[in-house]
């Protein structure tokens, strides 16, 4: 197991899927971006670093069929799953890091990361990623990533993070990504403090 895994299972195995900080009992902004690209049911959505978040379960509710969660921790998934019952068999469930991972080419449709790629402060790591969103998203494709904003915290979960405008984030992806919007939520952690996070929604070139 990895630092990094360790670090997650940890997490996991101490707290509540609604006692972590970025808990939100529906990922709002997220399902407006996404009903907002228009896409057909049976469309490919990824949701990446998807934790124990309720993302699955709202978009399995409005239809669609093809779903894949992925995190490093197997915990995270697993209390997702457990909480899903039956309908979790229909969602692809992948357990492994982001920046090492291997993801079938021009599979996905959308790719959807909310408070992921902030950890990741090593360039190296966010080359790869980046790379992986080219590779794996259909050409045309929507991205979505939300991280903190330029106001938001410097740390989560004991870890230091990064802090993105709009265009700063946009910019780490580059030329092959046309910046749709971007957005600002100030969002309340269970226990009443203030975040700012900055989505940026694009489109991979088609
Ligand atoms: C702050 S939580 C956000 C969870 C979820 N996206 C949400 O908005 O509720 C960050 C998640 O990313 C996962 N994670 C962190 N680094 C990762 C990596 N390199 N690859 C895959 N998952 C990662 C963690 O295990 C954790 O579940």
């Amino acid at each position: 197991m990895t630092n990094r895994t360790e670090h997650w299972e940890g997490v996991y195995g101490r707290k509540k899927t609604d006692e972590v900080s970025w808990f939100r009992p529906h990922l709002e902004q997220s399902l407006s971006y996404i009903e907002g690209a228009g896409l057909a049911r049976d469309a490919g959505l990824i949701d990446v670093g998807a934790g124990a978040s309720t993302l699955v379960d709202d978009l399995l509710g409005k239809g669609y069929t093809n779903l894949t969660a992925v995190d490093l921790s197997a915990k995270a998934l697993e209390v997702a799953r457990n909480r899903l019952g039956e309908r979790g068999d229909k969602v692809k469930w992948l357990v492994g890091d982001i920046t090492r991972l291997e993801l079938p080419r021009h599979a996905y449709d959308f790719w959807h990361d909310r408070a992921v790629f902030h950890f990741l402060r090593e360039p190296e790591d966010r080359r790869r990623y980046v790379e992986l969103v080219r590779h794996a998203l259909k050409p045309g494709g929507h991205v979505l990533v939300a991280t903190f904003g330029p106001q938001g915290p410097e740390r989560c979960s004991d870890l230091d993070v990064m802090r993105y405008s709009g265009d700063e984030l946009h910019g780490e992806f580059g030329g092959g990504f046309t910046k749709v919007n971007e957005l600002t939520e100030l969002h309340a952690t269970p226990s009443g403090k203030q975040q700012e996070f900055v989505y940026c929604y694009c489109r991979l070139a088609g």
